[in-house]
């Protein structure tokens, strides 16, 4: 008996040692462990045969092969399993590119009007996106019965606070704490309840300037914003300042440039007219420097405010403001 289990031990090994695949493997299993032909199983469904004193060194012994092969195999299956993994690797492909990210164009934008007043010696300061009424309003001379807070119709919390319409009250905010000179750009999100249009959306992004000094005059104004119009849009881009009206500004002005498409000519983007209006601007009206305590005799300042998606609109060529905010791969990879 012993001699016929080790001959059995010799084979099984054997052919394990030399199987190539699973399905081989699999086979080794039934012949040699299979519940109802394999060889050890039939040793023990046959115990019978044996004088009942030998019956359980014969079972012991079985056994013992039993789990020795079973080892084995599962051995032979570990090792088949790291040589399919090693050969997986293929290590003559090109690495895979790692996927780069970019600047939305809306940023890309904002980055441009900032390097071009940096450059100029503007300060970059931010403010508060939740704004008191006081200034988004009353302190840019706009007092609650004032018919120009209807431009700015705002999203109101409640608690008297609301979602900030423009970047104006930042200028209040910087002057308050600090005396002049004052040279800062102000970037950030407003918010309008405008109905959603291809040129309307409820929340964009201003760029706000300002600039306090002892003689600060509307040629500093002007020469200014020519300087940003042409370092954004090309030198050839004519600028025309526009007499407007905004209740912190006096005098005021929106600023126009030469259409980017047609070049003066007139065409569906500028509606024929030749120009598109990019911002608005003026000198500081007085009464707003007399809130923040500042001597408007001694004290002079002009003050811009532009909106970002519509010069990056202009200066790529966009013709719908919601792709901005659609988050379409399509439209961001081109920028
Ligand atoms: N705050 C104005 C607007 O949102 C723009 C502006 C800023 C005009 C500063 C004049 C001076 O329309």
């Amino acid at each position: 008996m012993k001699q016929e289990l080790e001959k059995l031990r010799v084979s099984a090994k054997e052919r394990i040692k030399k199987a190539n695949t699973k399905e081989e493997i699999e086979r080794i299993k039934i012949e040699f462990l299979g519940r109802r032909q394999g060889k050890l199983t039939r040793i023990l469904k046959n115990m019978k045969n044996f004088p009942p004193h030998k019956r359980p060194e014969v079972g012991k012994l079985v056994n013992e092969l039993k789990q020795e092969i079973q080892e084995e195999l599962k051995r032979k299956i570990e090792e088949m399993g790291k040589e399919v993994v090693e050969e997986s690797v293929d290590i003559t492909l090109p690495g895979r590119k790692p996927l780069l990210g970019r600047l939305h164009p809306i940023t890309q934008t904002l980055e441009e009007i900032k390097r071009i007043f940096i450059g100029l010696g503007f300060q970059v300061v931010r403010g508060p996106e939740i704004e008191t009424e006081y200034y988004n309003f009353e302190a840019l001379n706009m007092p609650w019965h004032h018919p120009a807070r209807d431009e700015y119709d705002s999203f109101y919390l409640d608690n008297g606070y609301l979602l900030r319409s423009h970047t104006s009250p930042v200028q209040v905010r910087v002057m308050e704490k600090k005396s002049p000179p004052i040279r800062i750009i102000v970037p950030g999100r407003c918010y309008r309840r405008d109905a959603i249009d291809p040129s309307h959306f409820p929340m964009f992004h201003q760029v706000e300037g300002l600039a306090v000094d002892k003689r600060i005059t509307f040629s500093d104004l002007k020469g200014c914003l020519t300087y940003f119009v042409h370092q954004m849009f090309g030198k050839d881009t004519k600028v025309r300042f526009r007499p407007s009206f905004f209740p912190f500004t006096e005098p005021s002005a929106e600023v126009d440039i030469s259409c980017v498409i047609c070049k003066g000519k007139g065409c569906r983007v500028c509606s024929g007219k030749g120009w598109l209006e990019i911002l608005g601007s003026g000198m500081v009206d007085p009464e707003v420097f007399k809130k923040v305590g500042y001597d408007p005799e001694k004290y002079q300042g002009f003050a811009f405010g532009m909106g970002v998606e519509r010069i990056c609109m202009l200066k790529y060529g966009i013709d719908d403001i919601r792709l901005f905010f659609q988050n379409d791969l399509r439209f961001l990879r081109q920028f």
